[in-house]
């Protein structure tokens, strides 16, 4: 049977709630089709790869429920970085339909909030220097561009590494 998460974070969603909750190896098929709906074929994530971060010991996959349907969610994997562990964002993805509701912003207060309990002060990330809307995004919750990656994407696209360190 799967056990029941305790709730992260909750924030409210026009009339609707927000709620987090860690993912399972069983949304495995909605994490799938919510990431090939927010990117195109080439850099969608294969399901395989997503199955390896649901199972991982140092990956933290979240996902956000509003009106009980399932409309993002967003993994980070835990790396040391010297003595200290640093956190990895993988993706947030966040339905169309759902988007500028602050859902992005819910569950990555939830990713934050596991990176600190396990001791981490940071987290990085890669995003396409096209990818504008995802640039706000990260600008917004604090995050600093550090440096640009040529041919990141498809070994075309360059991307932009990013980061946010708290005390
Ligand atoms: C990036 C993404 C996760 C944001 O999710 P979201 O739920 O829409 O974000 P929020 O509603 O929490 O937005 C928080 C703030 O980010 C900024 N922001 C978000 N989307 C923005 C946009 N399209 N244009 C400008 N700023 C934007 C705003 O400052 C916003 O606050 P505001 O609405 O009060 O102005 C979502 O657009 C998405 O899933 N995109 C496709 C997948 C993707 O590119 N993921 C990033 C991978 S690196």
């Amino acid at each position: 049977m799967k056990p029941i998460e305790p709730t992260d974070t909750s924030a409210p969603i026009d009339a609707v709630t927000c709620t987090i909750r860690a993912a399972h190896v069983e949304d495995l098929d909605a994490l799938f089709a919510i990431d090939s709906r927010c990117f195109p074929p080439e850099i969608a994530y294969p399901k395989e790869f997503l199955q390896q971060l649901l199972c991982s010991p140092t990956s933290v996959p979240r996902v956000a429920i509003a009106d009980t349907k399932m409309v993002g969610f967003a993994i980070v994997e835990m790396r040391k970085h010297g003595l200290r562990p640093v956190g990895e964002l993988v993706t947030i993805d966040v339905l169309e339909s759902a988007r500028r509701k602050g859902v992005g912003q819910c569950l990555h207060a939830a990713i934050e909030r596991a990176v600190q309990q396990r001791g981490g002060r940071k987290i990085r990330l890669q995003v396409s220097v096209e990818n504008e809307t995802a640039l706000r995004f990260y600008e917004r919750l604090g995050y600093r561009t550090r440096g640009r990656i040529p041919n990141y994407y498809n070994n075309s696209i360059d991307a932009w590494w990013m980061e946010k360190i708290w005390k």
